[in-house]
Order: structure tokens, then C-alpha cells, then sequence
């Protein structure tokens, strides 16, 4: 029976064509969105993919999204917790809300999102758990303390998770994209993402494909000895 994986933010950017990819997988997919109805209900429309509207940064509304998804779709068995945003300021004019928001849409979310599908999956003795980390959490960015937490979180959530898990089937593992064609690199000031796109060896961005690749990788069933691991597709930009 073919397997289900939930996508969250997986309407839009990277999560559509990480949705995308694992339908051509042969996955049963569902896709979140926060709120924006018109491009959901296109993306619907044109891949066939279910979408259900719920914010991560809400546990409630996460666990009530996902037992309906369960109802409706299936026992998920992959998670790609992929949701995110960004609230860039230099540090010293940052607001607490710029910081909060992020946090928790970023990180909270991701606890949101794996906290209720872990039981049913240690039950099942399979889960695979694909968490969308970034280059700056790896690295930092200028005017991203707040993002740059939450990416760096990711990576301490999969290494714990992948500890948790193992002895019951689950793998907990992430990607860290670097700068990819999506609307937030786009959102960045153009002369900045021109010198951006110059520090990158590979002399481009990268596409949304690249890293559905790599979600896929991680999701497959033989994927099951990679754990707590973290793949980097950054064009070379940079190494840990
Ligand atoms: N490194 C060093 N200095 C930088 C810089 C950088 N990356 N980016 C901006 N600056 C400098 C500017 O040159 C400018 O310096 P001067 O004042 O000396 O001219 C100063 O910072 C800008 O200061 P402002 O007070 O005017 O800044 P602002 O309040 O207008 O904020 C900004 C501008 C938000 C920092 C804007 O430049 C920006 O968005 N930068 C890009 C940040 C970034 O890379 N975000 C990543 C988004 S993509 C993503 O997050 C996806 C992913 O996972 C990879």
C-alpha cells in the first residue's frame, strides 16, 4: 500500500516541489498552508494534491489538522516539516515580535507538526521524518538571529530525534538548502542577492527540484540506516 506523507508549507516554494516529487513517488500526499487560499486551491487544481489550511505555529490546530489528515488520507508515515518564514532586521533593530513570530512558526512548528504523528508511527515501527533546516543555521546570516536559531534547532531536533527513534523504524534526518529560487530569496533586496548569488561557486541559485531530491532520498524506505544526518545542497557555498 502506498505510503503517506504530510508536507507542511507544501503548497508554495520549496514544499511544493518537495509535494510534488514525493507524488511522483508514489506517496499519498497531503500538503499544509497557512493562508493563502488562492494558491493552495491552484495547486490543488493543478497537481491533484490535497491541501488542508492549519498553522503550524499552533499545537492545536496542528493535531486536529493531522488526525483529519489521518481520517482522510492515511496513517502518515513521512513527515516534512518544511513550513517556515523569515523576519530579517539587523539585530539591534529586531523586535520581539520579529523573534517570536519566527519562533515559533519555525521552530514550535516543527514540535507541532512530529509531536503528534510520533505515537502512531512508533506503533507502525516506520516513520521517516525530513526536517527543512537552511545554510544559515549552519553558518548564521547577517540580519537572521532569529532564523539562524530555529534552522540551527532543526538540526539539535533530528539528532535527538534520530536517537529516539531508531530503535523503532523512525529516521529523523534534515536538509539545508541554500539559497534557492523561492519568493522568500526573491523578498531579499535585489543588490543583496546579487552579491549573495557572487559567493556562490556554483554561480546560480539553486531550484526547488534540488531539494525535493534530497527529501525523497531521505523518505524512501531503504533510506533507513540514514539518521540524525543533515544533507547540504548549497552549490558549494559552504561546508561543515
Ligand atoms: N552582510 C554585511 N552587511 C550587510 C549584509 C550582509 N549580508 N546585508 C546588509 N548589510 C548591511 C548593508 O550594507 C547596510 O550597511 P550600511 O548601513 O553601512 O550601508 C546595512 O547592513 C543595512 O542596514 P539597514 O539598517 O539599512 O538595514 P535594514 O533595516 O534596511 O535591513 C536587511 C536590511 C533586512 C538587512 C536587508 O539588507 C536584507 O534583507 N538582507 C538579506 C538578509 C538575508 O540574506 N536573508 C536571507 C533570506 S533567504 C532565506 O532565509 C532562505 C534560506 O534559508 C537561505
Amino acid at each position: 500500500m502506498a505510503r503517506t506523507a504530510l508536507v507542511t508549507g507544501g503548497s508554495r516554494g520549496i514544499g511544493a516541489a518537495i509535494s510534488k516529487a514525493l507524488k511522483a513517488e508514489g506517496y499519498n500526499v497531503a500538503a499544509t498552508y497557512a493562508g493563502n487560499d488562492e494558491a493552495a486551491s491552484k495547486f490543488t487544481k493543478e497537481t491533484g494534491i490535497k491541501t488542508y489550511k492549519w498553522n503550524v505555529a499552533d499545537y492545536d490546530e496542528s493535531a486536529a489538522g493531522i488526525a483529519k489528515v489521518e481520517e482522510e488520507v492515511g496513517p502518515i508515515d513521512v513527515v516534512v516539516a518544511n513550513a517556515g518564514i523569515t523576519r530579517d532586521a539587523p539585530f539591534h533593530k529586531m523586535t520581539p515580535d520579529q523573534w517570536k513570530d519566527v519562533i515559533d512558526t519555525n521552530l514550535t512548528g516543527v514540535f507541532n507538526t512530529v509531536h503528534p504523528v510520533w505515537p502512531g508511527m512508533r506503533e507502525r515501527g516506520f516513520g521517516r521524518i525530513v526536517v527543512i533546516s537552511s545554510i544559515n543555521g549552519q553558518k548564521g546570516q547577517f540580519a537572521q538571529v532569529n532564523y539562524a536559531a530555529t534552522k540551527a534547532g532543526d538540526l539539535g531536533i533530528i539528532k535527538s530525534l534520530a536517537q529516539e527513534g531508531a530503535g523503532k523504524g523512525i529516521t529523523a534526518n534534515a536538509v539545508c538548502p541554500g539559497y534557492i529560487a523561492t519568493e522568500m530569496v526573491m523578498a531579499v533586496p535585489e543588490k543583496v542577492r546579487e552579491s549573495i548569488i557572487g559567493q556562490i561557486p556554483a554561480g546560480r541559485l539553486g531550484e526547488p527540484e534540488e531539494i525535493a531530491r534530497c527529501v525523497a532520498f531521505l523518505a524512501s524506505d531503504d533510506s533507513g540506516f540514514i539518521n540524525g544526518s543533515t544533507i547540504s545542497a548549497n552549490g558549494a557555498q559552504f561546508f561543515v
